[in-house]
């Protein structure tokens, strides 16, 4: 190695995740790598060396240094990961607020042709370069909360030209912005209404056309449903999904979000690598998940902004060997947060997770839900130099106080890119 062209030290905690190559499940979810007094050496946007401070200036002695960064007895935790997120859409739904307050269900909003359908008007209104800059705009609140990477899926067109121009956005956002974005096909998120009296042929549609429209422009690497009662049934989501494996898609499921239909079950059938939502989820189809190994990814703000008395049973999946992993959902409906740390804290108030568990759930488990955990996810030799340093000193500090943004500094690949709390010039 000729130089280190990134030096962080005097980290107070340096929490790293590493030590695992599956998904972390049960106790293992508590049992995370904690160095007082760390360092990390950056070569080439990867990490060259990590451990406690002086083994690390013993292995990189002789090899001149770029920049070093004071890190200030700070805490330092790998780059969230947001596994699932709808970050591309048009417009937003304020208006909502007095109907959730006069305590309108959300299916019943969705029923009556506002909630999703609203924002499907609005996205197919917008010009590609207006969703761009709203994107991106949320992409960048994102970064600012520490976020590194995310998942983010279409599903606000419904037809096959909007569906690609969402999807064409999050890949150019991919390759401006300094967060990493994974694309999720989703364009069965509701039956667009001019389809209502002809389910089968919107079912059709997605499989015949949008699939492998999607598939051959390379777009996206998952494929979703909304399965829910009233939206997609158990069988139409099964046909779509296996399809979606056929034409070597990942696939993914909005699970039991509101009813427990069976989503959860299917999800362990065909091998989901994760089921989203899971609120309403019984224990036989956690049982079937963990069967699979599929990934329960819960979204506690969601159930928070929804209003909702119930919450997805992280502990009961913790216990039976479900691997968890917690992300936004940020969307313009059931959750309009850019914000991992909010979600941290209703984990651990609503959900029960210890801020251990947390962290796991939001790093190495949320790297493994978008199948990017060779390269994120934890910080170890080799893996991208994705970091966060915080205004705070340990790790329960973050969900303990919340509702303000505790982050410092950002490094995406090598990179600082957020410092004092804000993003670095050029990258705006
Ligand atoms: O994950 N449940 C389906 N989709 C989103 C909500 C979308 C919307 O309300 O616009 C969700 O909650
Ligand atoms: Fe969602």
């Amino acid at each position: 190695m000729k130089q280190i062209d990134l030096f962080v030290h005097n980290i107070g905690s340096l929490i790293t995740m590493r030590g695992s190559l599956k998904p972390k499940v049960g106790k293992e979810m508590s049992e995370i790598e904690m160095i007082a007094g760390g360092a990390i050496a950056v070569h080439q946007g990867r990490i060259a060396a990590i451990g406690p401070e002086e083994e690390v200036r013993a292995q990189i002695k002789g090899i001149p240094v770029l920049h070093e960064l004071n890190a200030k007895g700070r805490l330092v935790t790998p780059g969230l990961i947001d596994p699932h997120t709808h970050l591309v859409h048009g417009g937003s739904r304020e208006h909502e607020l007095e109907w959730k307050r006069q305590g309108v269900p959300y299916l019943e909003i969705l029923a009556k042709g506002g909630g999703i359908h609203y924002t499907v008007e609005q996205t197919r209104l917008a010009s590609e370069e207006a969703l761009y800059q709203k994107a991106k705009n949320s992409l960048d609140w994102m970064l600012k909360h520490g976020t590194t990477t995310i998942e983010a899926k279409s599903g606000y067109g419904l037809d096959t030209q909007t569906e690609l121009k969402q999807l064409r956005v999050a890949k150019q956002l991919d390759q401006t912005h300094p967060v990493d974005i994974v694309s999720t096909f989703l364009g069965a998120h509701a039956v667009p209404k001019e389809y209502v009296m002809n389910r089968k042929g919107y079912v059709d549609l997605v499989i015949r056309e949008m699939l492998p429209e999607v598939k051959r422009l390379g777009l996206a690497n998952y494929c979703d449903v909304f399965c829910e009662e009233g939206v997609f049934s158990v069988e139409e989501s099964r046909q779509i999904l296996q399809q979606a494996m056929e034409l070597g898609f990942g696939i993914k499921i909005h699970a039991d979000e509101v009813e427990p239909l069976g989503g959860a079950e299917l999800a362990g059938e065909l091998g989901c690598i994760s089921a989203e939502h899971l609120l309403a989820s019984t224990e036989n189809g956690l049982r079937k998940m963990r069967e699979s190994g599929t990934i329960a990814v819960c979204l506690p703000a969601t159930s928070f902004s929804l209003g909702l008395k119930r919450h997805a049973q992280a502990r009961m999946m913790i216990d039976l060997g479900v691997p968890v992993a917690l992300a936004t959902d940020y969307n313009p409906g059931s959750s309009p947060t850019e914000s991992l740390q909010i979600v941290m804290t209703l984990a651990s108030v609503n959900l029960s997770m210890s801020p251990e568990e947390v962290l796991t759930a939001m790093t190495i488990n949320a790297a493994h839900a978008i199948g990017r955990a060779d390269s994120i996810g934890s910080l170890e030799i080799g893996k991208w130099a994705d970091f966060v340093l915080y205004q705070a000193t340990n790790l329960a500090y973050l969900p303990y106080h919340f509702g303000i943004n505790h982050v410092d500094t950002v490094v995406k690949k090598g990179k600082i890119v957020v410092e004092n709390g804000q993003i670095w010039e050029k990258y705006h």
